[in-house]
């Protein structure tokens, strides 16, 4: 692009976002299953959801039932609790990978410490993840997060600003879907290779056939840990998450969002001998890996988390989300195409995204680049004047409360915000 041309783009993208910031500074009063309202009285259809948590719905009544019995009792403690054991229990029995729990309080920390305790167990220290893939906002994880241009694989640059010059190297990146790639640069890198880290979902690119298991085996025989970050995957695309809708499973996995019914909470989950650097009962001081935290394995989260999870064991609630999420996928799609877009819901039916792009398949960040963002925060703005919550070029995140009127109503909206911007 030249410069000019750069300039013009700045200028309308900065006119853009100040339409939209009109009408996305929503200040949310109260969610009550699929809808919110705002302090001024307008009420959306949530397809936010808090960017997944309330995979129920928001104030689903069971879990507010269960956290009104908790709160009395206290809301932490700070030591084990009955709460956090029940869970943790859950959750091993959900999560193929998963021996032991352990519980943090944010999935940035989740994905912090499951790459520190990557380290502690192979005695290495580099971390490869793949370009376009989420971890959280810390030091190991914001490189190639959202690079404006391909990256010169396996070399990464921050996502930020205030990011240690000397991890430079430590954090490496591959093209997502690409198994040649990411064989190559593990193989090259097994001696100092801790993790392999990814999203199974990579956002909204589901994982081509191959990938995933090509990536399982190249750590496998590098010695890596194979650790899948599932906060946004675990429990809402399976009950055993991407490791069961994609039948390939890590050495750790870590969660949050789901897990704890929209209460603040995370974890790592995992293979037992690994796990086993987190636990001072089954470790000597030098080969433990310390990941404490005050406000770790919180009651009131971990009530919510386990009526959460029990409510979503119950049959029929992952057909929901198929019947739901693969009619709207399915609409959006063909509604734009019906109005001259290039347009595609790729993802999964309870997770997806929109993108304006004739780009097909998308497979990688490089794919996802060309699309139009511009032209689908326009179409947002258009849903969000029609009473639909959406996080323009992110996810819809579909919940157990949204119902067959709710899609009626926002493919009504999509067609209307179709042409709108269409004029
Ligand atoms: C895949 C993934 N990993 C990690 C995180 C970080 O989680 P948190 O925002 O709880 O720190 C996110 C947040 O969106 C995520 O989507």
């Amino acid at each position: 692009m030249t410069p000019k041309a750069e300039r013009a783009e700045t200028t309308r993208q900065a006119d853009l976002l100040e339409r939209a910031g009109r009408y996305l500074a929503v200040v949310i009063a109260e969610g009550r299953g699929s809808h919110v309202t705002t302090v001024d009285g307008r009420d959306f259809i949530d397809y936010h959801l808090g960017s997944g948590p309330a995979l129920l719905g928001h104030g689903h009544p069971e879990i507010v039932a269960a956290v009104q019995r908790q709160v009395p009792k206290g809301s932490t403690y700070y030591f084990l609790n009955e709460p956090v054991i029940r869970l943790a229990e859950r959750m091993v029995e959900a999560i193929p990978c998963a021996d032991q729990v352990h519980f943090t309080g944010s999935g940035t920390e989740a994905t912090f410490f499951a790459m520190r305790l990557a380290r502690g167990a192979t005695g290495r220290s580099k971390v490869l993840k793949f370009e376009g893939g989420w971890h959280g906002m810390h030091d190991y994880s914001l490189w190639g997060t959202v690079p404006k241009r391909p990256s010169a694989y396996p070399n990464a640059e921050p996502d930020s600003i205030g990011i240690p010059e000397v991890l430079r190297g430590q954090v490496l990146v591959a093209p997502f879907n690409d198994a040649a790639r990411a064989v190559e640069i593990i193989q090259r890198h097994a001696n100092d290779l801790a993790a392999v880290i990814v999203e199974p979902l990579q956002r909204v690119l589901q994982p081509v056939p191959g990938f995933l298991e090509a990536v399982r085996e190249a750590a496998t025989r590098a010695g890596s840990v194979l650790i899948f970050d599932e906060i946004v995957t675990g429990f809402r695309i399976a009950w055993g998450g991407a490791q069961e809708r994609y039948g390939v499973i890590p050495d750790v996995a870590t969660y949050g969002k789901a897990m704890s019914g929209g209460f603040p909470m995370a974890a790592i989950a995992g293979r037992g001998d690994i796990m086993k650097h987190f636990d001072a009962r089954r470790t000597e001081r030098p080969r433990l890996v310390w990941a404490s935290g005050t406000l770790n394995g919180n009651p009131v989260s971990a009530t919510a988390g386990v009526t959460a999870l029990d409510i979503l064991s119950r049959p029929g609630v992952y057909d929901h989300f198929h019947k739901i999420g693969g009619r709207l996928r399915r609409e959006i799609e063909s509604l734009g195409t019906r109005y001259g877009f290039a347009v595609q819901a790729p993802g999964e039916d309870a997770v997806f995204g929109v993108r304006f792009t004739a780009r097909k398949p998308l497979r990688n960040w490089e794919d996802l680049l060309t699309s139009d963002t511009q032209l689908n925060l326009r179409w947002s703005i258009e849903l969000l004047k029609r009473g639909i919550l959406v996080n323009p070029n992110e996810k819809f995140y579909l919940s157990l409360a949204h119902t067959d009127a709710d899609v009626d109503r926002t493919l009504e909206a999509c067609d209307q915000a179709f042409a709108a911007i269409k004029r």
